[in-house]
């Protein structure tokens, strides 16, 4: 086991979805894979193996925020020989032409974290970028299911609750289309280690209309995201 993943190794896949939330690798495993096994508990964040249209997945809770994102994406590559991670998650939405449920691709991800600015010294303003062959897949993915996905630039933010909303209308002009918390630190990882990463994400609510989703809004949403990535993972 690593220090914060309680599996052995050969327990883990080489593709990975990467929720956020526990709860929601438990439900995905439940829900979309076969044969799912947990292999992990440590600290609750629930990590499951099993397979999807015949290929091995796992589903690796990675809990909120670049810190507790950047270790599992760390000692899931670096411990498990894992190659590609694709984060599934929920947004805030930036840009007025979104609506609750609407699903985004991150082809990249500006963030406000100090965790970049520290690996280069300060010197310079790395840009994490999804993996293109990921990217291009989830598209052709989201296409063949009809299912609307967008794709465009991300903020992954260190806060969720922000004093600065002056600063997300800034980025909005900038055609940033929604905020989260962790894929910059995902891009970044992946891309030191040679593995590939994408964030998928279902917009939870909207930053400037103050909208959000219902439980029955979230399932439906959370299903096409799902749908997309496990695609995607398997391809
Ligand atoms: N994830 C879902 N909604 C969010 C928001 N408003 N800000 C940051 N992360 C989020």
């Amino acid at each position: 086991m690593s220090v914060h993943i309680g599996g052995q190794p050969g327990d883990i896949a080489e593709r990975v979805l990467l929720p956020g939330d526990p709860m929601r690798a438990k439900w995905i495993a439940e829900n979309f894979l076969q044969d799912a096994k947990c292999y992990t508990q440590v600290r609750g964040m629930l990590g499951f193996t099993g397979t999807y249209q015949g290929i091995r997945v796992s589903v690796q809770g990675s809990g909120m925020g670049m810190p507790s994102a950047s270790i599992y994406t760390h000692e899931l590559i670096n411990e498990y020989g894992v190659k590609s991670l694709i984060r599934i998650g929920s947004c805030g939405a930036l840009a007025m032409d979104l609506q609750l449920g609407d699903v985004i691709a991150a082809i990249g991800s500006a963030t406000d974290s100090n965790m970049n600015r520290s690996r280069f010294d300060g010197l310079i303003d790395y840009a994490p970028v999804a993996n293109f062959e990921l990217l291009r897949t989830a598209v052709e993915v989201a296409e063949r299911q009809g299912t609307s996905l967008r794709v465009g630039p991300i903020l992954a933010a260190d806060a969720f609750y922000t004093d600065r909303p002056d600063l997300y209308d800034s980025l909005a002009d900038y055609g940033v289309l929604a905020v989260e918390m962790e894929s910059a630190a995902i891009y970044t990882i992946a891309a030191r280690y040679g593995a590939k990463a994408l964030t998928i994400l279902t917009v939870s609510d909207h930053i400037k209309t103050g909208e959000k989703m219902d439980s029955a809004q979230r399932e439906q949403g959370f299903g096409d995201m799902v749908r997309i990535g496990l695609e995607t993972a398997i391809a």
